[in-house]
């Protein structure tokens, strides 16, 4: 328990309060540091698959050969998501495609109102619905999309890890085998992230003794704005705009200039550097090769070089992968799902400790309305 002389009084966001105990991960920030339950995120992007790491952020420990082979296989038996979901996404206007997140939030209601565990909370119970949601949120935005588009579904391939088959949902063919690297890099580093804002929303909810899919529904809908998941599209809507790498530079002055903040950079926690950022800026110059996208590549060095000169701000996560997701063709409306498909283990390792440990989160507020008066009647006013 923090002692009462380090308990930090009310502040704007939050900002440096204490709202919750957690054993999930760790961000050392003056360090630039992120560790899943005690594993360095570095050590897990340079040695693991994305399945190892769910498995590590919902039980706690990295599974032993066995463990991590079952783990795979229920995964895989979960991946596929019921027709009536699809239905249900087929009946939107063709437009819903271009926010994903809001069908994305539809699609886990939908999950969450027929399946049985709903309303139980038990660990056991909980961690069930989290290893389903795990397998099924990747194919639902794969997936999601093509049916919201009016396209068929692709069945998953089961001999593809989870990264892999994503993409094979949603191009209808086996990625190359860098795609397929730095997809399951992706869903590593966006795994799990602290009391970050869609976290916390997942806590509040789980608090209330609701279920798992009411708390990532809930959970969904926080990452949507650009201040948290949603600045990866953001980043490449700008990019895009920017168009060519000789503008990239004004571009950026201008932005600062007017006050505007640019997406991509910044972050509560990390305040000289986020090294999720750093492990994927590499891949950008190596998918730039592949894709023969190098223009992307230099843009984005002369917009991280500005930034921190201007303004002494370094990138986050979200800028790096929006330009990797772009060059594997991956559909913008579909960045923020795909953080959101990643998240879902974090989330559920959170709703999972929050229930297990429950006290409804209810804090209060400082009041500064109006002084108490006498109610005046509707003629009087
Ligand atoms: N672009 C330009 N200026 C920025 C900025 C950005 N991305 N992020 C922060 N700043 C500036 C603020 O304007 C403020 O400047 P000022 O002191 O001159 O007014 C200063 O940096 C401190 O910002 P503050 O709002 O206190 O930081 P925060 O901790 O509340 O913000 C974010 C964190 C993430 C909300 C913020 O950095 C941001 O908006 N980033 C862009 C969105 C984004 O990439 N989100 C994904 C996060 S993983």
């Amino acid at each position: 328990m923090p002692d009462a002389e380090s308990i930090v009084p009310y502040r704007p966001g939050l900002e440096g309060v204490t709202a919750g105990i957690s054993g999930v991960s760790d961000i050392v920030a003056e360090e630039n540091k992120l560790l899943y339950r005690g594993y360095d995120i570095r050590e897990l992007a340079e040695n693991s698959e994305f399945e190892e790491v769910a498995y590590l952020v919902l039980y706690g420990e990295l599974p032993n050969a066995t463990q991590l082979s079952q783990f795979k296989a229920e995964l895989v038996a979960n991946r596929e998501v019921p027709e009536h979901v699809y239905q249900a996404l087929r009946a939107l206007p063709k437009e819903a495609a271009q926010n994903m997140m809001s069908v994305l939030q539809m699609g886990v209601a939908a999950l969450g109102a027929t399946e049985p565990l709903a309303r139980d909370n038990s660990h056991e119970a909980n961690l069930k619905k989290a290893i389903k949601l795990t397998g099924q949120m990747a194919t639902l935005v794969a997936n999601g999309y093509r049916a919201v588009s009016g396209k068929a579904t692709v069945p998953g391939d089961p001999n593809l890890g989870h990264a892999a088959n994503f993409l094979y949902m949603l191009h209808g063919e086996k990625p190359n085998d860098l795609f397929a690297k730095v997809m399951n890099l992706t869903f590593i580093l966006y795994a799990e992230h602290g009391y970050n804002a869609s976290t916390f929303t997942a806590r509040v909810v789980a608090s209330t003794l609701a279920g798992l899919h009411s708390a990532v529904a809930a959970a969904i809908g926080a990452l949507h704005g650009n201040l948290h998941g949603g600045a990866n599209e953001a980043v490449m809507d700008d990019m895009l705009s920017i168009g060519t790498s000789d503008r990239a530079e004004g571009w950026v002055r201008e932005r600062l200039a007017s006050k505007h903040r640019i997406m991509g950079f910044g972050h509560r926690e990390y305040k000289t550097g986020d090294t999720r950022a750093a492990i994927l800026g590499t891949y950008v110059d190596q998918l730039a090769e592949l894709t023969g996208k190098s223009d992307l590549a230099k843009m984005q060095r002369i917009m991280r070089e500005t930034v921190l000169n201007e303004k002494g701000l370094h990138p986050n996560v979200d800028f790096p992968a929006a330009p990797i997701y772009y060059m594997m063709d991956i559909p913008i409306p579909l960045y923020t799902p795909i953080f959101a498909a990643a998240r879902i283990t974090g989330w559920s390792a959170h709703v999972i400790e929050q229930h297990d440990g429950n006290r409804l989160i209810r804090p209060r507020s400082d009041y500064n309305g109006p002084a108490p008066r006498p109610y005046v009647p509707i003629a009087q006013r």
